[in-house]
């Protein structure tokens, strides 16, 4: 497995633990973001993530920001990511086996090293379910490349 790590001022120590931790197991892992404590803006990592794993360069990424928000937010702009925030294991599970979520992210300032590891094991070991969930992961992306949603229409 190969991802893509990324992250901002705020979350260098985090990043630096979760990287060595994966690879630890094995991980390949490709790092685009800042070693700094020098302010950094969060959508650069964001973008370079989000752009590695839409290219399928990856087989998905890690963003960490202070709250895990900015960085996501700027993940999720490009197209063909499902980037999700989460502050404990269940959601970030949840986030692949319903929403196929192919960017997990958190934020260094709200939770502590232990709980991002859970989270970044919870959703590396989820596989999506698919059924009804591929349905509602179609219309995301169907918003994403149309600005519309035919089901809303139609209601
Ligand atoms: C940086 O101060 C902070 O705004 C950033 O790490 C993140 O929390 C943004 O969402």
């Amino acid at each position: 497995m190969k991802l893509v790590i990324g992250n901002d001022h705020a979350a260098v120590d985090m990043k630096n633990e979760i990287k060595q931790y994966l690879e630890e197991k094995g991980i390949e892992i490709v790092d685009v973001g800042t070693n700094s404590t020098d302010s950094f803006n969060y959508p650069v990592s964001g973008y370079r993530v989000g752009k590695m794993v839409a290219e399928g360069k990856v087989d998905g990424g890690i963003a960490i920001c202070g709250t895990g928000v900015g960085i996501s937010l700027a993940c999720n702009k490009v197209d063909g990511v499902r980037a999700c925030c989460c502050s404990e294991p269940y959601s970030a599970e949840m986030s692949k086996r319903h929403n196929n979520a192919n960017v997990v992210c958190f934020g260094a300032r709200v939770i502590g090293i232990e709980t991002a590891k859970q989270i970044v094991d919870a959703w590396i070991n989820a596989k999506f379910e698919g059924g009804r969930h591929e349905n509602r992961v179609n219309m995301i992306m169907e918003i994403q490349d149309t600005q519309q949603l035919r089901a809303a229409e139609e209601a």
